[in-house]
């Protein structure tokens, strides 16, 4: 082990403030797996050369990059497929049918990693929703990691990447190659709008939203920050929404307003009729 206590505290604090990212003592491999290369790529010797910049003050930008180092962007595309079944299936028809009228849909994809979460659901509603296409659909996708938001907004995969999820048929008709990489289509990247945005800062203003996926990122934070943001997305969703969480995080003891769909194995939540939003 190479990084000090003291070190270890002060990078466990500093991504705390600026993230809520939980890492307890016991993380101190993680925190050195992934700060020893970020200290390298600055020009520095060691993690603790590293911490003595952050501690003499502002360093140009390195404090966010310390917090991007330490996101997890594990992801991949159609993860855990049950989701995209259940979207596929109940959600997005039963949106149809009530947003018929105003022939619109707000939908924000809040932890988006390197891009493959929410390209699936492009690919998922051009596939299977033709009529969308003349829809307005409002498609917001945000993260805190500026270098996974540069690389949602290029929409360029490794063959490794690619190979993890996507069927071959959606490579083929969505994808176009790029010496080794793949680039999903112009078309499609146009569809959503790539954000930075901080779940446990103030949230920009959005609109009302049809369908929230916020998957694999509340397992980050502790129990006061998942209430207060499912407290925020109470408020933003419209009451007919849908909100989707990953595969082990749960409302059950965060927000009692939520109620979970019978839907196989989709973290698929809806708020209970008569829950009106909550104050915060
Ligand atoms: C494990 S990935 C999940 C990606 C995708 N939602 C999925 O389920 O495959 C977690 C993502 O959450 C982002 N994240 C962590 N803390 C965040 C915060 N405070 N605000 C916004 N995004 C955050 C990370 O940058 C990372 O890209």
């Amino acid at each position: 082990m190479t990084i000090s206590t003291n070190d270890f505290q002060y990078i466990s604090k500093l991504v705390l403030d600026l993230s809520a990212i939980v890492l307890e003592p016991g993380k101190e491999y993680l925190v050195e797996s992934r700060i020893q290369p970020l200290a390298k790529k600055e020009g520095l010797d060691s993690i603790e050369d590293l911490v003595k910049q952050l501690r003499s003050g502002p360093q140009n930008g390195l404090r966010s990059r310390v917090v991007d180092a330490m996101t997890t962007n594990e992801t991949s595309f159609f993860r855990d497929i049950h989701p995209f079944e259940t979207l596929k299936k109940f959600v997005i028809p039963d949106l149809i049918k009530k947003r018929e009228a105003a022939r619109e849909l707000n939908i924000w994809c809040g932890a988006s990693s390197s891009g493959q979460e929410p390209y699936t659901l492009t690919m998922l509603l051009r596939e299977n929703f033709p009529q969308l296409q003349s829809w307005k659909i409002n498609y917001i996708s945000s993260d805190i990691s500026h270098e996974m938001l540069d690389r949602c907004k290029k929409g360029i995969f490794s063959q490794l990447e690619i190979n993890r999820g996507l069927p071959a048929t959606l490579m083929v008709k969505y994808f176009e190659r790029h010496g080794t990489e793949w680039q999903i289509k112009e078309d499609l990247r146009k569809m959503i709008e790539f954000r930075y945005m901080n779940l446990s800062e103030n949230w920009p203003i959005m609109p009302g939203m049809d369908l929230v996926m916020l998957r694999n990122v509340l397992i980050y934070f502790d129990v006061d920050m998942k209430k207060n943001i499912l407290n925020k997305i109470q408020n933003l969703l419209r009451p007919d929404g849908y909100l989707f969480l990953g595969a082990a995080e749960t409302t059950l003891n965060l927000n009692d307003s939520f109620e979970r769909m019978d839907y196989k194995q989709s973290g698929c939540y809806r708020i209970r009729e008569g829950q009106k939003a909550c104050n915060l």
